[in-house]
């Protein structure tokens, strides 16, 4: 029978000791010991002489003999969850979801269970951090009535995955994996050892029985998920929810996907009754903008495998004292300055005693190259006080000698900009030709950033 001994060990030199300290004796490290836990096995080779793979295959097998079957995805009703996990919940799969407090990881997880068990799958809700009176309460106001969804509060692991042994669900889900302990670790819940031993758990259950396990992590202030980094290695998909605090729309993001395309986007609006599916975000994201404004710019920028257009804002003013500032919200500021130089240098532009506030309009965080030029047509614009053409839509990447580099997926991002009824496209000379611009779009070939700024701003 194995057993399990915890010790602590330093993440620095490696030091071990029975009981928690401060200081490691052994290299001096404060803050260094974590806790540790040892599977000690009966036989001579420990618990591990009769290990097994994940899903019960243990020797080496010729890759063209394994069966696969066809990957079993189930599709909810809501389409964006979907896409985010790459065209729906895969069974066994491990996915772990982040997000701040209050942002509704509790309301999309109890939605898409009531939807997987409408479908007939029987679907156990664990909640650590809720009674049931709670879960019910927010099931009323989303109106959820379903047999098939059986909600549980339990937070011991061991009772856990006896329960899961005994009611066999084809999904669980873990709200949150901080609440939940394994009995024979010391150390409290949400601490480090706590939730990596039971994520390693809940994906041994989920991978050997073919069970979706959805687990909710809480995040720390900085944004990344609380617990080990090595939690995201372990699970097979990340999702994190975002948005913002005073907006109704919130944001599914995967950043890591096994079993589909990663930086997919799903955008959902928080209603009374729970999150409704935005079926066209661009729409949104340019809802709010001021015609005829100068540092305003609009591009397409591809999500996954969708494009999205986004409103890209550049205020820039004289530095009044010290240092100019260079502030970016929802884009890499190492990205702002690297563009402000190629200005600078290859434009003429004087702008190293300039201030620069950047910023993507509706809270979404962009990051891809193609982007750049919209950037710096923002930048120029609002430091010459000049405006676009409001129906004017700029892609391009930019490099360091100030060309326009050619983007990926171009014919898809020109459509969605005619859809939003764009009349002008400013896209990189190298991506003209092999394919035909929609009905009304005036495509516009550039090589240069000088040459993208005469364009659009006229000088
Ligand atoms: N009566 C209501 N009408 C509309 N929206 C509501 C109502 N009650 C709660 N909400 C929304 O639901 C959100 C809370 O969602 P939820 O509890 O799912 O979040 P969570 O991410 O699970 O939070 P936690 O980190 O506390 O577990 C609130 O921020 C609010 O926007
Ligand atoms: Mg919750």
């Amino acid at each position: 029978m194995a057993k399990r001994k915890t010790k602590f060990m330093c993440q620095d030199c490696g030091y071990e000791s029975p009981k928690w300290m401060g200081r490691c004796p052994g290299c001096g490290a404060w803050n260094k010991m974590v806790e540790e836990v040892e599977i000690v096995g009966s036989g001579k080779r420990g618990a591990f002489a009769h290990s097994q793979g994940i899903g019960g295959q243990s020797k080496p097998t010729p890759i063209t003999s394994i069966e696969t079957g066809n990957e079993v995805r189930i599709e909810t009703e809501l389409k964006e969850f979907n896409r985010v996990l790459g065209g729906g919940v895969v069974q066994g799969s491990l996915v772990l979801i982040g997000g701040d407090p209050g942002i509704g990881k509790s309301t999309l997880l109890l939605q898409v269970s009531s939807q997987l068990a409408k479908l007939g799958q029987s679907v156990l809700y664990i909640s650590g951090e809720e009674s049931l009176r709670q879960t019910k309460l927010r099931a009323e106001r989303l109106g959820i009535t379903s047999e098939n969804l059986l909600v549980y509060s339990e937070t011991n692991l061991d009772e856990i995955s006896r329960t899961i042994d005994s009611i066999a669900p084809s999904f669980v889900v873990i709200d949150s994996i901080q609440t939940v302990f394994h009995p024979d670790v010391t150390s409290a819940p949400g601490s480090v050892s706590q939730v990596r031993e039971c994520t390693a758990e809940l994906m041994r259950i989920g991978k050997t029985k073919g069970i979706a396990v959805f687990i909710v992590g809480h995040v720390t202030k900085e944004g990344s998920i609380a617990g080990p980094r090595l939690l995201e290695h372990m699970v097979d998909t990340v999702l994190y929810f975002e948005g913002e605090r005073h907006h109704t729309y919130r944001i599914l993001r995967a950043v890591k996907n096994r079993f589909g395309s990663t930086n997919e986007m799903g955008i959902f609006e928080m209603k009374e009754m729970g999150l409704e599916e935005v079926e066209n975000p661009s729409e949104i994201f340019l809802e709010e903008r001021s015609e005829g404004a100068s540092g305003s710019t609009v591009v397409a920028s591809m999500e996954g495998t969708r494009p999205v257009l986004v409103e890209i804002q550049a205020l820039i003013s004289p530095t009044s004292f010290g240092n100019p500032r260079r502030m970016a919200t929802g884009i890499d500021h190492n990205r702002v300055s690297l563009l402000m130089a190629v200005l600078d240098k290859r434009v003429g532009m004087l702008l190293q005693n300039q201030d620069a506030y950047l910023k993507v309009a509706g809270g979404v965080k962009i990051d891809e190259p193609a982007i750049d030029l919209a950037i710096a047509v923002s930048i120029a614009s609002s430091f010459r006080d000049t405006p676009t053409r409001a129906t004017d839509c700029i892609i391009g990447e930019v490099g360091l000698t100030g060309e326009v580099r050619r983007v990926s997926r171009i014919e898809q991002r020109v459509q969605e900009a005619a859809k939003l009824g764009f009349e002008r496209v400013i896209i990189p000379e190298n991506n003209l030709g092999g394919w035909k611009a929609p009905k009304g779009i005036d495509l516009i070939g550039v090589t240069t950033v000088q040459q993208a700024l005469y364009v659009t701003l006229g000088r």
